[in-house]
């Protein structure tokens, strides 16, 4: 044996041994909480799967799981028919052979069988091995060789699809689409699609302040259409923003006695509440799809657009969270913007402003255009096409990495140091909106991309008016460029997060040859971030003064407390 392999053993034996705790069964301890609670100790095992590359063979690709061809779908355990995509295959299935059974194969059979695609299988088997074929439930089985080689390779394709539609009118009773406005043939769930037949029963997961003003309206809606409704308020606010909010949901999927294949879940409501209500429908039965309807901006562009799910932990952000599709999003920004108030519109521009920055100049453009026409954002819905074209934006950037293999994400723009300056401005009796604390964030990476030469390495002076013009912008979209949670020091401890967040390395996305135009940097140091900081806190003073920064809450960093007015 060589000495390698026998000290790396002992190493991760000595690792283990320090991270075993025993796990007490008790009352106590019998929640959710308790098993998070437990993994908060360092993961244990290290090892990579990243050669173990996807194998893809064109049967993998063959079914279309985005034009809803099953006829039905139904849950895994139950008597009923399996749910298959193909027609042709599901009248076979049907008729009764054992469907969802294990195909009653020898070793000796399943040893040839294993060499040949799936296909011949099926052909070689009976109908049967059809319900397995490659592709078909995103596994490629065609190439298990561990017979042959004692080596398992397990490898999948996943299919993700989802929509995001820009409507109208949402709750109007006229308006069918949360009941049947949506592709149900989504991986892995194969939701029943619409038959005609009356809709049954829908879990509605409603922001609390959502429902005071629109409770109503969302009741009246399901009522219209004798849909059974039960719709559960849920305190939402970062303060919320916790594992408790995600068993309180998990209780109500209980008490409702959700059937996961017919009934997707429905969360309306912010970031917070679209992400605690994703997180908890993932954990449930491993994955209970949702329909999401954002209701703030952010939500609309931002959180309500990707795929991840999350709550916070231990006081840091977004700490424990999932991937998972939603089943939908409908975005109705003149149905719920309205209530928000500036505040929450500038929250949300925020977010839309980091596209600008990062990829889209001509969003910049609207977005000067359109505070330009009206300075009184209070309500105001941005234009259909500065929606739009930060919807588009996101989307280009997710969905190549929807899984984050890459840790370089133009996306992160605004999100180096804003984490840990949200989290610390809770704290504070004035908390930031995330889109405010992005904003913050931005301002310094603005400054940062200055300094260095990039921002527009042509000309200094031009840089430096670009630096005014961007600052400008964030004022009269109400955003702050101060907080009191926003120094150099936690910049600077925000700087060493998101480089353990980031694996290790910063890759700190700063605009680069212009507005519209992002690149990353790994080496940016404390000092830089100091000086860069004040730098921006001196430019800040300076057009202050000039009356240059007009917008409600930039002059003053006053952000107020709680709900958005
Ligand atoms: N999952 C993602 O990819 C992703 C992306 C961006 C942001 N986020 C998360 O989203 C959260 C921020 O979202 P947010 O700004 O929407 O916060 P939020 O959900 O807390 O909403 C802000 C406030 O507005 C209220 N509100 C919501 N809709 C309203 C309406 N129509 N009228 C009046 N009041 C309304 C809420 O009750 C809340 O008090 C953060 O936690 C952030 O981490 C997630």
């Amino acid at each position: 044996m060589s000495a390698q392999p026998a000290t790396s053993f002992n190493n991760n034996q000595a690792s283990l041994d320090s991270h075993i705790r025993p796990f007490e069964k008790s009352a106590s301890n019998n929640t959710l909480s308790s098993v998070v609670e437990d993994a908060a100790t360092p993961p244990l095992s290290t090892s990579s799967f990243s050669k173990h590359l996807p194998l893809l063979h064109s049967a993998a690709l063959k079914p279309d799981f985005r034009r809803g061809s099953g006829d039905s779908g139904y849950d895994e355990g139950s008597s009923s028919p399996s749910p298959l995509a193909t027609p042709d295959l599901a009248p076979s299935v049907a008729s009764g052979t054992g469907s969802g059974a294990e195909s009653p194969v020898s070793l000796d059979e399943f040893s040839f069988g294993h060499k040949l695609r799936a296909e011949d299988r099926a052909e070689h088997h009976g109908v049967d091995q059809k319900i397995n074929l490659a592709g078909l439930n995103g596994l490629d089985i065609g190439g298990v060789t561990g017979l042959e080689t004692g080596s398992f390779v397990a490898s999948a394709m996943m299919p993700i699809r989802y929509e995001i539609k820009c409507v109208d009118g949402i709750l109007d009773t006229s308006n069918t689409d949360l009941l049947v406005g949506i592709d149900c043939s989504v991986f892995p769930v194969m939701m029943k699609p619409y038959t005609g037949e009356p809709v049954g029963r829908r879990l509605v997961i409603v922001d609390n302040n959502v429902y005071a003003l629109y409770g109503d309206k969302i009741k009246a809606y399901f009522d219209h259409h004798g849909v059974e409704s039960h719709i559960h308020p849920l305190r939402a606010s970062e303060n919320t923003k916790e594992f408790d909010s995600v068993q309180e949901l998990l209780q109500q999927f209980k008490n409702f006695d959700i059937d996961r294949r017919n009934e997707p879940i429905i969360a309306v409501g912010g970031g917070v509440t679209l992400d605690i209500c994703s997180l908890a429908a993932n954990l449930w039965r491993r994955n209970t799809p949702v329909v999401k309807v954002p209701t703030t901006l952010i939500g609309m562009v931002d959180a309500g657009v990707g795929v991840k799910t999350a709550v916070n932990w231990c006081g840091g952000k977004n700490k424990i969270g999932t991937y998972c599709a939603p089943l939908g999003v409908f975005v109705d920004a003149e149905q719920f913007l309205g209530s928000t108030g500036g505040r929450g519109v500038g929250n949300g521009m925020g977010e839309i402003l980091k596209m600008a920055c990062v990829k889209d100049v001509e969003l910049f453009e609207l977005m000067e255009g359109w505070v330009a026409a009206k300075p009184e954002i209070e309500g105001r819905a941005p234009t259909s096409m500065i929606m739009k074209r930060a919807i588009q934006g996101m989307l280009e950037e997710l969905s190549p990495n929807l899984f984050e293999h890459t840790l370089y994400r133009v996306v992160d723009y605004g999100h180096t140091f804003s984490p840990f300056v949200e989290m610390d401005a809770l704290e504070t009796n004035k908390p930031l909106l995330h889109g405010e604390a992005v904003n913050l964030d931005m301002a310094l990476s603005t400054m940062l991309a200055h300094n260095r030469g990039w921002l527009y390495p042509a000309s200094a002076s031009h840089s430096f008016s670009l630096v005014r013009r961007t600052y400008a912008l964030m004022s009269a979209l109400g955003l702050p460029l101060r907080h009191a949670s926003f120094t150099a020091d936690n910049c600077i401890t925000a700087l060493g997060e998101i480089e353990k967040a980031r694996g290790g390395r910063v890759r700190v996305p700063l605009m680069s040859g212009g507005i519209g135009m992002t690149r990353f940097a790994d080496d940016v140091c404390e000092d830089e971030v100091r000086r860069a900081w004040e730098d921006m806190c001196e430019l800040v003073g300076e057009m202050e003064s000039n009356g240059e920064l007009m917008g409600q809450f930039g002059a003053e960093g006053q952000v107020t407390e709680g709900p958005l007015e």
